[in-house]
């Protein structure tokens, strides 16, 4: 059954695509209301929801999801917390393991211990298809599954993958509702320029070649933003309690063709990459199969890679302040440490 005027507490709101769930609940259920607690990390920007921030439904409360006290207090009154908060750049977590431990792991058992204590508050986690390891190129008919064992490989995917361990022991130990869902790639507007679609974009537009990884052949199953959200809000309020949901694009490109396909976009050539030492531990290739979403919440990918690039590409452009303003700020010191890392 599809809930409505429901009350959400979303975690990680200021995020990339925690702002755009925002969004799509506040445009589709306009009677919902949502806090958004974030902590404004680097990758939080309230820039991202400014259009909703005299909305009567909306609150952002600045605030750590450790702070357990603070937690209870704004989740009390919500019907849900639907946690999106992380630190969720891969190779920020071979510079800094500890911060990806810190907020992801301890973060998400705090969150936990506040749903439980308020009476088993209903629980979604947004979890990666990173959880699954890596797929190898030659056996292009396997994708992850809800039932794929776990595999994870980077401090990231380790990361969440003892998240997600963490949210089922709860409904198995405690009986706490919760679902799950893991997602493959997203793209779309407001992501953070270190994530190769937006960093590949914005360089381009500032003249600059783009760092392709290693021989440019791993895959990812890339998503528009705005479906993963529709699938999240399906999940939320009709998903089976306990279950977990996979969510893919049913779009995998190389990072080549990926690359390719943004130079082709903005009228450039090949000429503009430059290979560049690979990311240590790089999955080879991701893909999802989202039967279960679609068999039992009617779930489709809407809009196709071709497009969906294309109106990437265009806000990009259209929003030259969102991401310069993010580029020259402290951005310069990761990239330092990044390409001078042992
Ligand atoms: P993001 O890095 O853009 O945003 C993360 C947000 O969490 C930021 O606003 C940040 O300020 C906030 N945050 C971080 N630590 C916090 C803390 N301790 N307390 C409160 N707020 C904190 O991330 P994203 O790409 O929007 O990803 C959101 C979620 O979706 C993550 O859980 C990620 O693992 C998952 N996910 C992402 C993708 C993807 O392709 N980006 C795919 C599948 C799943
Ligand atoms: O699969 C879901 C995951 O997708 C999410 O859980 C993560 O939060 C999200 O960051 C993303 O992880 P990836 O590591 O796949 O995304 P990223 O954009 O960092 O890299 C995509 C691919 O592009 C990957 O194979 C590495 C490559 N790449 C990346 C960067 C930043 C490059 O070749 N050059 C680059 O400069």
């Amino acid at each position: 059954m599809i809930r409505k005027n429901m009350k959400l507490l979303v975690t990680g709101g200021a995020g990339f695509i925690g702002s755009n769930f925002i969004r799509y609940v506040l445009n589709k259920y306009p009677q919902d209301q949502v806090i958004n607690l974030d902590s404004l990390t680097y990758a939080g920007n309230l820039e991202n929801l400014k259009d909703f921030e005299n909305h009567p439904n909306y609150k952002f409360v600045k605030g750590d999801i450790l702070n357990s006290e603070l937690v209870a207090h704004i989740a009390v009154d919500c019907d849900i917390i639907v946690h999106f908060a992380a630190e969720s750049h891969v190779d920020r977590s071979v510079l800094d393991p500890f911060s990806f431990v810190r907020t992801n792991v301890l973060g998400t058992h705090s969150l936990l211990e506040v749903a439980r204590q308020l009476g088993n508050k209903r629980f979604h986690h947004v979890s990666t298809d990173e959880v699954f390891g890596s797929l190898s190129l030659e056996d292009e008919n396997k994708a992850f599954h809800e039932e794929t064992p776990y595999d994870p490989k980077s401090p990231y995917s380790s990361s969440k993958a003892a998240s997600d361990h963490l949210v089922r022991a709860y409904y198995h130990t405690y009986g706490l509702p919760i679902t799950i869902s893991n997602c493959s790639n997203n793209y779309g507007p407001f992501q953070f320029p270190e994530k190769v679609i937006p960093l590949f974009i914005t360089n381009l537009m500032e003249g600059k070649k783009v760092p392709l990884y290693g021989d440019g052949k791993n895959v990812r199953d890339w998503i528009h933003v705005d479906d993963h959200c529709e699938a999240v809000d399906l999940v939320i309020r009709g998903g089976r309690i306990g279950h977990t949901y996979c969510i893919g694009g049913d779009s995998e490109k190389s990072n080549y063709e990926l690359t390719m396909a943004i130079l082709q976009g903005m009228g450039f050539g090949e000429e503009m990459i430059e290979y560049v030492k690979d990311r240590p531990g790089h999955d080879r290739r991701y893909a999802v199969r989202s039967h279960k979403v679609q068999a039992e919440l009617g779930w489709q990918p809407k809009m196709n890679f071709e497009q969906g690039i294309k109106q990437t590409i265009d806000w990009y452009a259209n929003n030259g302040g969102w991401w310069q303003r993010i580029k020259s700020g402290d951005y310069k010191d990761y990239y330092e440490q990044w390409y001078n890392r042992k």
